[in-house]
């Protein structure tokens, strides 16, 4: 199968298939010469963009707390670049994005897991056992991801608190690519650092407002981070159009709630037909994704199925998840579609 066919649907890599505000379009069709030949000047205005500065206005602080990055991806990275090095030990949540053992071992850390535990229909973090691995291990940098990908839970702001406040001795990772796909959690990230110093609070444009491809993130940086940020200002600017279709996007809300509210209710479709399939076990979801458990036998059959029928999930190949799915959700159309194509891939497997 050829990937680069349009009608592809592509639900492997938790992009959102409603795509950005149409405001972000009328950047790209407005966008002029000066917006591509020049650097942006704005570090000699003493600011580090036009974008961390609006972030800055929106959340009431100081505009030197707020980091930018080529996505959120490019501020993982820099964090654990910054504070490991070789042998040092990050503490990574079990079950989580592959891609953070990656980083730790780009930096030559440590990595050590914490647990991240299963229940019926949910995963959820094991405060307390985390919390006793720190006190043993003393890592240099804890990552932890709230919603957390694959597995789609959560910390609610209290654990959150009660686990930044023992956690002091470390620097502390947050990253929060998922969270405002729930308008009910809020964490507060200005509060957050400004309790705990310790912290760093990553977020990014690709997931909520839907542009991915313009690798936008940010963070928001608690008082230790200081080094953090002189690592990653960036004299020449950064990219220029990025910066203002994210305003374009923060100008936006109406838009992205709507389908915020779209996306929360196909979720809890997805959930109950999934869950009615023999086998199935679909996990509550805080984010754009579900992790779901498949009868192992159907794994590579329905794989082909799907491929074959141009809709691509995230078969998972990670220990403890091997006989899990990875869904992200679609258009409202396109959910319906993969539930549809579910159902008739189910009825073939009975009658074969
Ligand atoms: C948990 C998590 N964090 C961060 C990212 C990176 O997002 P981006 O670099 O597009 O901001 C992803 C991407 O899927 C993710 O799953």
């Amino acid at each position: 199968m050829s990937i680069t066919k349009k009608r592809v649907i592509f639900l492997d890599r938790n992009e959102n298939q409603y795509g950005p505000a149409p405001a972000c379009y009328r950047v790209l069709r407005r966008s002029n010469k000066s917006t591509l030949k020049d650097y942006s000047r704005d570090f000699t205005r003493g600011v580090i963009s036009i974008l961390s500065e609006r972030l800055a206005k929106d959340y009431g602080i100081d505009e030197k707390k707020i980091l930018l990055g080529y996505g959120s991806e490019d501020i993982l990275k820099e964090s654990v670049q910054c504070y490991i090095n070789k042998g040092d030990k990050i503490m990574i949540p079990s079950y989580s994005w592959w891609y953070y053992k990656k980083i730790a071992d780009e930096a030559e850390g440590v990595n050590i897991q914490y647990p991240i535990v299963e229940g019926e229909n949910t995963f959820s973090y094991d405060v307390e056992g985390m919390l006793k691995i720190y006190e043993e291990q003393k890592p240099k940098l804890v990552l932890i991801s709230s919603p957390n990908n694959p597995t789609g839970n959560r910390l609610e702001i209290d654990q959150l608190h009660y686990i930044l406040g023992k956690i002091k001795d470390s620097v502390v990772v947050l990253d929060e690519a998922y969270s405002m796909f729930d308008p009910k959690y809020n964490t507060n990230p200005v509060e957050l650092i400004q309790k705990y110093p310790h912290v760093i609070i990553i977020r990014t444009f690709s997931k909520y407002y839907g542009l991915a491809g313009i690798r936008t993130g940010y963070a928001f940086l608690g008082a230790n981070h200081e080094r953090l940020s002189l690592l990653s200002a960036r004299y020449l600017g950064f990219n220029r159009l990025s910066e203002k279709l994210a305003i374009a996007a923060l100008d936006s809300p109406e838009y992205y709630i709507r389908i915020r509210n779209k996306m929360s209710a196909d979720r809890e479709k997805l959930f109950k037909e999934l869950n009615k399939f023999p086998g199935f076990r679909a996990y509550r979801s805080y984010a754009n994704f579900m992790l779901v458990k498949i009868p192992v036998e159907i794994k590579d059959s329905l794989k082909k199925y799907l491929t074959e029928k141009d809709i691509i999930v995230k078969f998972m190949n990670e220990d403890g998840l091997d006989r899990h799915i990875r869904i992200t959700l679609g258009t409202h159309l396109q959910n319906r579609r993969l539930i549809m194509l579910i159902k008739s891939f189910m009825k073939e497997k009975n009658r074969t």
